[in-house]
């Protein structure tokens, strides 16, 4: 018989956007409700987090919404940021810079448009041996048939140029969709990891196509690049772990109600995300991989081990007949919709 309960050590998700503000009061907390114990923040606010100063600063805001969860902080990649900052950064204990290519997704108005720009940052961050996480996407573009569907697989020569530049700097593709992006980083050296979301795990074209709820960047993509992603978790590459790409927006922000604006990109799941990435590993015939996928293989790649503070093992059980996922959560005036609301999920924490 299949196991009813399964544990994991210390679960950490590499990728998971906090917000601020009141905001952040509601989804903070969503991290341990959700099963982990470490969180490696995005920078992406406003203003973006773009100095060490800001970062520590954040994360101070963050330690006093739940202290009990252990917050790895990022810079914001701009034209504004200096080797200096990077110095500064390492020594605060920032591990990260995400890049996001200008005006791809949310709060990127400010992002990167040529990544040679940002040589001297990479030799810098490569000498310090800092993380550069790459949303892996270039800018959409009618005229060079640049679209939602191939931004990905378009960008990856530019993956291989920083890599081919700084062989030694560690890199992440971040929320790979595409085979051809499992490909790419699986033929890179060891120092080139690739978060994967839950949710990419689960939708394809077919069910964010006028389902504003499952949009989010980038986009969902074919059967067989899911396949792609289920394949290389069920084999277990350890340069494959999860980052949720948790991204809350109120539901006013996921309505397409104004011809002139879309729906925001973003789909929230911390606060189910152990049950729920349990359940869609098992779905493909995983499950044994759920420790390395949810802990282990990027505690590794980033250096973070287990440490007294955040040691801790979170066990799931089968919750026979699923546990339904709540419709809504709600902090004083804000209220967030999470993935699968409503669907069963046949794995529940035990507290
Ligand atoms: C192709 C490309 O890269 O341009 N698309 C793809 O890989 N999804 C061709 C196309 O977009 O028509
Ligand atoms: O869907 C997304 N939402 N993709 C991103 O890269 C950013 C994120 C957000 O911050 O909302
Ligand atoms: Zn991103
Ligand atoms: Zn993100």
């Amino acid at each position: 018989m299949a196991a009813t309960i399964i544990s994991v050590n210390s679960p950490a998700d590499f990728h998971v956007h906090l917000r601020q503000g009141s905001m952040a009061a509601l989804v903070t907390p969503h991290v341990r409700k959700g099963g982990f114990k470490l969180a490696y923040v995005m920078p992406n606010l406003k203003p973006p987090i773009a100095t060490a100063a800001q970062a520590l600063e954040y994360k101070r805001e963050l330690q006093k919404i739940d202290p009990n969860v252990e917050y790895v902080m990022t810079l914001y990649l701009s034209p504004d940021l200096t080797p200096e900052e990077i110095f500064k950064a390492k020594n605060a204990g920032v591990v990260g810079v995400k890049s996001y290519p200008r005006g791809v997704t949310t709060n990127s108005e400010g992002g990167i448009e040529s990544y040679e720009t940002y040589y001297p940052i990479f030799k810098a961050m490569q000498e310090v041996d800092m993380v550069l996480n790459l949303h892996g996407e270039i800018p959409s573009d009618a005229s060079a048939n640049v679209h939602v569907l191939n931004a990905e697989p378009r960008f990856l020569p530019h993956l291989f140029k920083i890599h081919a530049t700084f062989p030694s700097l560690r890199i992440v593709l971040e929320h790979a969709t595409t085979r051809a992006a499992v490909e790419a980083v699986k033929s890179c050296g060891p120092s080139v990891a690739c978060t994967i979301t839950a949710h990419h795990l689960d939708l394809t074209v077919d069910d964010w196509a006028g389902q504003s709820w499952n949009f989010c960047k980038p986009v969902a993509k074919y059967p067989d690049d899911r396949q792609a992603l289920r394949d290389v978790i069920a084999e277990g590459h350890p340069r494959f772990f999860l980052g949720s790409d948790s991204a809350p927006h109120p539901p006013h922000a996921k309505s397409t109600s104004t011809p002139s604006h879309g729906c925001a990109a973003g789909i929230y799941t911390s606060p189910i995300l152990l049950p729920l990435v349990a359940h869609i590993l098992e779905s493909f015939g995983a499950l044994d991989k759920l420790d390395g996928f949810a802990s282990g293989f990027g505690r590794s790649f980033y250096k973070q081990p287990i440490n007294a503070n955040s040691h801790s093992k979170v066990s799931l059980r089968r919750s026979p007949g699923g546990k339904s996922v709540d419709s809504e959560y709600v902090l004083g005036n804000d209220t967030l919709v999470p993935f699968w609301a409503g669907k069963e999920i046949g794995w529940e924490i035990v507290e």
